[in-house]
């Protein structure tokens, strides 16, 4: 049994109200929420002077991603116990079936497995469609997406860059939209287009541009912008909800409030890098500094940075990630003749928490309950796992961080947790210091130090038809509408339960 603890003293934050309050903790739950708990026998944690809040809910990581020749480092392991370091108690994967011979549902099981051995906090999963065919099987596919909602997705990416490998085409994102909406799931995009991508790339190295600023120069913001356009559209046009990951550029963020102006069911995410950092860092005169910053979509002017932040308090965008996806200097240097051959990703797991409060609370532009809906509670609510997650509630999941937004937290990356040898944050200081971290009614980070134990994390289902989807369910729809013609002339459709 747990020992029950009782955090006293603190501002609970919820996204919807800030109060004095103390808050008992029993058996990974939230027992109970209110002023002068009594509980012999619980250990006290002291919170005066600080927020009590949700654990933050990082909604887009990568942890031991195979993509451009290499695997990226962190794993579920050194993923999760930096995440807990920084205030993050739950994180969504994205499971990439890479390569011909394995299948969204494998891909699905195996990072399951990979999760469940190794993370320190709970997970969910999105998984990817990188093509409707595998081996020429529509319908396995089409059967692997039903299945995976019944065991736990629901979401779907969908990459309209990296061509040869990840990338959709139109007309099976047309289809695969349809079918997400169908089974309940939100349908996901990494919106930049491949086409253009490639041919910018070739451009560029033609002309002799080699080094990283390369990379910058073959996606520029309207690149992106025309695919976040395209896809709200394909979305819009088969009634499917859309969720826009990593957004970049302030170009992008106006193709999300044209839409949701529209009246569009659409989200938009932004992460941790493109709101801190900017395209400078890609010019350093260092290769390997230059490198570490090559991410897509790139990272972008400091006017970008400012307009996301401010899209983050207008509601244009409505959440943080990350999309930590970490690769050590040795990875990056794959790319070192050839830009396009670096591979793409920045850290930002155990930094997103006091980055954001720092240049959103700290800076005055959000209130602290606003940081936790972007952080937490947005995330829970999206996934439909509100309000096991995203609150501090009574029954509620005790994922629970205790910040002191008076002390600075400053970045090391010799003192950090992630499995690099550089953080794009070394040296960097940041105004809200996370000094607990609970998870499940475990202390997992206190004071600086971890206590955590391999494989605690659960896998958390994501169950169909969220936030997104009220008022959808009823509208009768036939994703066979859009596979007409490839399954014999019949009309086959996968009905709420996910069967045929
Ligand atoms: O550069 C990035 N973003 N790497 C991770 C994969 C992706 O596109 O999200
Ligand atoms: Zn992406
Ligand atoms: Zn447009
Ligand atoms: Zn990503």
């Amino acid at each position: 049994k747990q020992e029950d603890i009782l955090i006293r003293g603190g501002v609970v934050v919820n996204a919807d109200m800030q109060f004095k309050s103390d808050v008992l903790i029993k058996n990974g739950k939230i027992a109970q929420v209110g002023l002068n708990i009594l509980s012999p026998g619980a250990r006290i944690l002291n919170a005066t002077g600080m927020y009590v809040m949700p654990g933050g809910i990082d909604p887009h990581v990568h942890f031991e991603l195979p993509f451009m020749g290499t695997v990226s480092k962190d794993d579920f392991l050194s993923g999760t116990q930096a995440a807990v370091a920084g205030g993050t108690t739950f994180v969504m994967d994205f499971a990439i079936p890479l390569g011909r011979e394995i299948s969204p549902l494998e891909a699905f099981e195996q990072y399951k497995k990979l999760g469940e051995a190794k993370s320190v906090c709970d997970f969910g999963l999105h998984v990817a469609i990188t093509k409707l065919n595998q081996d020429g099987d529509r319908e396995k596919i089409v059967r692997d997406m039903a299945e995976v909602v019944k065991r736990g997705v629901n979401s779907f990416k969908f990459f309209m860059a990296y061509k040869g490998t990840l990338q959709i085409e139109d007309h099976d994102l047309i289809r695969a939209f349809a079918l997400a909406r169908e089974l309940g799931a939100i349908s996901m995009v990494h919106a930049e287009n491949g086409d253009l991508v490639q041919e910018g790339q070739r451009k560029l190295l033609r002309q002799g541009i080699h080094g990283p600023e390369g990379h910058s120069f073959s996606r520029p913001p309207e690149v992106e912008a025309e695919a976040v356009h395209r896809a709200s559209v394909i979305a819009n046009q088969v009634g499917a909800p859309l969720y826009v990951v990593h957004v970049m550029s302030q170009a992008a963020m106006e193709e999300i409030a044209r839409a949701k102006a529209k009246g569009y069911r659409i989200v938009g995410e932004a992460i941790a890098a493109g709101l801190t950092l900017n395209e400078t860092a890609v010019f350093d005169r260092d290769w390997n500094r230059a490198a570490r910053y090559v991410m897509s979509p790139p990272i972008r002017s400091i006017d970008d940075q400012h307009a996301l932040v401010n899209g983050l308090k207008t509601r244009t965008l409505d959440l943080v990630g990350t999309d930590h996806c970490t690769f050590d200097t040795e990875q990056k240097r794959l790319g070192v003749d050839d830009f396009t051959k670096i591979p793409n990703g920045v850290n930002g797991i155990e930094e997103r928490m006091t980055a954001l409060f720092d240049r959103l609370v700290h800076t005055g532009k959000l209130t602290p309950s606003d940081y936790v809906r972007v952080t937490s509670t947005e995330a829970a609510q999206i996934f439909n796992i509100y309000p096991q997650k995203g609150v501090i509630a009574v029954g509620s999941d005790a994922d629970v961080i205790l910040l002191d937004p008076s002390k600075k937290k400053v970045v090391y990356h010799t003192e950090h947790h992630i499995n690099i040898d550089y953080n794009v944050y070394d040296h960097w200081s940041f105004w809200g210091s996370v000094e607990t971290t609970i998870s499940n009614g475990r202390i997992v980070w206190n004071n600086g130090t971890l206590y955590t134990e391999q494989g605690t994390g659960r896998f958390v289902p994501t169950p169909a038809f969220g936030k997104m989807f009220h008022g959808l369910e009823s509208e009768t729809f036939h994703s066979s509408d859009y596979f007409a013609g490839h399954s014999n002339g019949k009309k086959k459709g996968v009905n709420r339960n996910g069967s045929y």
